[in-house]
């Protein structure tokens, strides 16, 4: 087993929809143990996406009451049949390290899912499970938890977040420019 390096915003691959799982072998499950190993101190969910991989699938050790946890669930190809009620909790994201805002998601859904067989699985999830699971599958389809809040909120989240981490953000930013870097214009001065 081995860390993962956890991409963090303003990565494109995080506003990027995955691709279907269609072969469910030992690289799969590989990287199911991979991201197990990434997740488990810092987090309760972690999407493919956020370690670099355009695939439909997540993870998930989310704490119930007391000491216990749901234990690790490995979600591959999700599909959200359902959505019931309104809950609104203080959603954190390991791509987006200290940044903690308060989203409003369904209180109930209805999952369906394969394992890293394959086989299907079928849940209702309720409360925190819930609210990780939409956070999670959101961001197979590109979308991360700024995205649910109102534009202004989304503004200003993101204006903080990228104040505190300008320097890294200017990192990416720099060598994103320099990719597509126009040649220099002249400008002849009269
Ligand atoms: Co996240």
């Amino acid at each position: 087993m081995a860390k993962l390096l956890i991409v963090t915003y303003p990565d494109p691959i995080l506003s990027t929809r995955c691709a279907e799982v269609t072969r469910f072998d030992a690289e799969l499950h590989q990287l199911l143990d991979d991201m197990y190993e990434t997740m488990i101190k810092d987090g309760i969910g972690l999407a493919a996406n956020q370690v670099g991989q355009s695939l439909r699938f997540f993870i998930m050790d989310v704490p119930l009451e007391g000491d216990n946890r749901t234990g690790r669930l490995e979600i591959i190809n999700p599909r959200i049949l359902a959505r019931r009620g309104e809950i609104k909790y203080e959603e954190g994201c390991l791509s987006f390290p200290g940044l903690y805002e308060n989203v409003i998601r369904a209180a109930e859904v209805d999952l369906v899912w394969q394992d890293r067989s394959g086989a299907e699985h079928s849940a209702t999830m309720r409360g925190l499970v819930a609210i990780c699971a939409q956070h999670e599958f959101d961001h197979l389809d590109g979308i991360t938890f700024v995205d649910r809040l109102s534009p202004l909120k989304k503004r200003i989240a993101l204006r903080d977040y990228t104040r505190a981490h300008r320097e890294t953000i200017d990192d990416k930013q720099f060598r994103a420019q320099t990719k597509v870097r126009r040649p220099p214009q002249t400008v002849s001065n009269p």
